[in-house]
């Protein structure tokens, strides 16, 4: 956020988790996690595994009802909605694990992405009159300059399945992109991935944010977490221990002690 915009306007919050709690038969996943994200911002959750990530990225989408609390997106209740109800309102996750269709086309698997989302929403500006009217063409169209936004617009023919690991985590990104997502929750988008592609997925999820979408992270690569956040909040068995900017983070003590003195900054949990 530029220091200009943050002197005269305090976005509107776009989701709040309110309060909530995760129990699973006798195992307390998520206890009392309560923060907020602003729209137009970047927030990280960290924490070790186990600390409860993904189990929060479930309640927030609506695959996991939670045993106690509430998620408000634009003061929309979510906590009683189904996924696809979630995801219509642009609410939209990728998975840690890729969950591609690997014996269809890169290009048809955007297009599946497309299905997700509300009636009248597309990816950014990309509805020209010229294609109205003409609905697959006007899809296809779309799911190529979604590709194209990704890098991956010369692999639109190609079987998901032959694409490399990184390429495959693209993909993953560009199908979330094509519901249409105005809070776009990332799961791990660069585990497995090698330094050079760590930076290509930095600059995806930067264009991301530019574009206008919120992004909520979960992420392992210290770089992209502190590079990227505007706020990190800091997760450990289901808590949170800290919250605040990635400087604040990197220097607070419980942050460093969870992550048992490897350095936050270099932290592989
Ligand atoms: N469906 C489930 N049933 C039982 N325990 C679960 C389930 N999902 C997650 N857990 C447990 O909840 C805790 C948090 O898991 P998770 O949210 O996956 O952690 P993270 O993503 O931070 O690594 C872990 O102890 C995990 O074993
Ligand atoms: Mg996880």
């Amino acid at each position: 956020m530029s220091a200009q915009l943050a002197a005269t306007a305090t976005p509107p919050v776009a989701l709040e988790v309110r309060d909530i709690a995760v129990h699973f038969s006798g195992l307390v996943a998520i206890s009392r996690m309560t923060f907020a994200v602003p729209e137009g911002s970047i927030v990280s959750l960290i924490g070790p595994n186990g600390a409860g990530k993904t189990t929060a990225f479930n309640v927030i989408t609506g695959f996991l009802k939670p045993t106690a609390g509430k998620i408000l997106y634009h003061g929309t209740d979510l906590t009683r909605l189904s996924p696809d109800r979630i995801a219509a309102l642009g609410v939209v996750r990728t998975f840690q694990r890729t969950s591609i269709f690997g014996g269809c086309s890169v290009l048809s698997n955007v297009l599946t992405g497309m299905h997700q989302r509300g009636r009248t929403e597309t990816w950014g500006a990309l509805l020209r009159p010229r294609w109205v009217g003409d609905e697959d063409a006007r899809l296809e169209a779309e799911a190529a300059e979604i590709l194209d936004f990704v890098g991956l617009q010369n692999r639109a023919d190609e079987m998901a399945g032959n694409l490399a690991y990184g390429e495959q985590r693209l993909l993953g990104i560009a199908i979330a992109l094509a519901a249409a997502p105005k809070l776009l929750l990332l799961d791990e988008p660069a585990a497995g991935l090698n330094p050079s592609e760590t930076e290509e997925f930095i600059g995806v999820v930067k264009r991301i944010r530019d574009r206008g979408v919120t992004v909520l992270l979960v992420e392992h690569d210290m770089k992209m977490v502190m590079g990227i956040s505007d706020t990190v909040v800091v997760l450990n068995h289901g808590r949170i221990i800290a919250e605040g900017t990635p400087e604040t983070i990197q220097h607070d003590p419980d942050v460093i002690r969870a992550y048992l003195g490897q350095g936050v900054k270099h932290a592989e949990a």
